[in-house]
């Protein structure tokens, strides 16, 4: 008997297993390869001798949700109470996770949009709710005609993902408003916005759920620590939801996880009281114009990219092989690994579209696209 007989190992531990096995570049997951800011590992190193090495309260860190409240209010001109909307998580997956579970009953269903990250539909499945999955458009923006064809008296919650992994892709203006007009024309529907990637925008700014306030009574907001300071390995992430949404999630919480590695905590709210978020986008934007200026005479056709630190693109010029086949080839005989996109689609659909991350130094970065040239 399996709870999730059609789950198997994700691609992200095949990709980078198969990249270290042949000793190939690594652009498949989404981690970057460079050191960390030394203001924050000072920081974590003074910490080691101070008393944080206890369970810290189960919402998190007092002095961190005090700093996450001030960042939101300074970012998005939002005020969230730090004791009663907010919490800390064990990074991004197990808000996402937590959330499911609290609030999907059996018989509900939720809206994913695909290519989709792939821990929301087990998380569905789990808390016994049935996925509806739906394309995005071929932009990878959403398709509203489709969204609210979709949505029944069944329908419980829709996850959205923007700044989107895996195509890069960042949500309009008009996305946002089309967003709150299908929100309040449905007021048995919750909003999951997983905003991991919100200070990773180039030209385009982000707009965060955050900015609007008549979908704040049913939305919870999922960001990670990982994707903003360049520290995947810590998982430690936050979410914000109404009082009422974050009673039942924190009793999830205390069960599952109960509270979140302290030092880890104790470190991040010191640093939030002296880095700026708002250089991340400009860091990466240097990183996606090195690595698509010298991917310019490849035979890939590289696609938008907004935010986010992946670079899709179409390989349709250079092969009919599927995209698993074709990544796997990428890796054993080009030496660079990737992430095929099919399957982040649900019947793992093939768009012939791959996903570079360039969260990468700039040697590696030169390097990978030297030997994708020669395709
Ligand atoms: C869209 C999206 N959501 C959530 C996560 C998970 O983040 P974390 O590592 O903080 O659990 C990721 C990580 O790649 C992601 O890309």
């Amino acid at each position: 008997m399996s709870k999730l007989p059609n789950i198997g190992t994700t691609i992200f531990s095949v990709m980078s297993k198969l990249a270290s096995k042949h000793k190939a570049i690594n652009l498949s997951q989404g981690f970057p390869n460079f050191p960390i800011d030394s203001q924050l590992s000072e920081i974590l190193m003074t910490k080691v001798n101070e008393n944080v090495h206890q369970y810290m309260p189960m919402p998190g860190s007092p002095e961190l949700l005090t700093q996450l409240s001030t960042l939101i209010e300074k970012q998005y001109k939002r005020t969230l109470n730090p004791s009663t909307e907010l919490l800390v998580t064990a990074g991004a997956t197990q808000g996402i996770f937590t959330t499911i579970l609290a609030l999907i009953e059996k018989g509900d269903e939720v809206i994913i949009l695909d290519p989709s990250y792939d821990c929301y539909e087990p998380s569905v499945i789990l808390a016994g709710g049935t996925p509806i999955r739906l394309p995005l458009d071929e932009t990878f923006l959403p398709d509203w005609e489709r969204i609210e064809n979709a949505i029944s008296n069944d329908t419980r919650m829709i996850i959205t993902n923007n700044p989107h992994n895996p195509s890069g892709r960042v949500w309009s203006s008009n996305d946002m408003v089309v967003l709150e007009k299908i929100m309040s024309e449905n007021p048995q529907l919750l909003l999951l916005s997983d905003e991991v990637y919100e200070f990773i925008t180039f030209e385009q700014k982000h707009l965060s759920v955050h900015q609007y306030p008549s979908m704040h009574d049913r939305c919870i907001t999922v960001s990670s620590f990982g994707k903003t300071f360049h520290i995947t390995g810590w998982k430690i992430g936050y979410l914000s939801a109404p009082e009422k949404l974050m009673q039942e999630i924190k009793k999830v919480h205390q069960f599952n996880v109960f509270s979140v590695n302290s030092i880890a905590q104790a470190t991040l709210a010191s640093y939030l009281e002296v880095v700026d978020v708002s250089s991340l986008g400009k860091f990466y934007q240097k990183k996606r114009d090195l690595f698509r200026e010298s991917m310019s005479s490849s035979n890939f056709k590289l696609l938008p990219c907004d935010g986010t630190y992946f670079q899709s693109a179409s390989y349709k010029s250079i092969s009919s092989k599927s995209d698993v086949d074709f990544c796997t080839s990428l890796t054993i005989d080009h030496g660079v690994a990737t992430i095929p996109i099919s399957v982040f689609n649900q019947d793992a659909r093939d768009q012939k579209i791959i996903r570079f991350c360039f969260a990468k130094d700039e040697t590696t970065l030169l390097k990978a696209a030297e030997k994708l040239c020669k395709i």
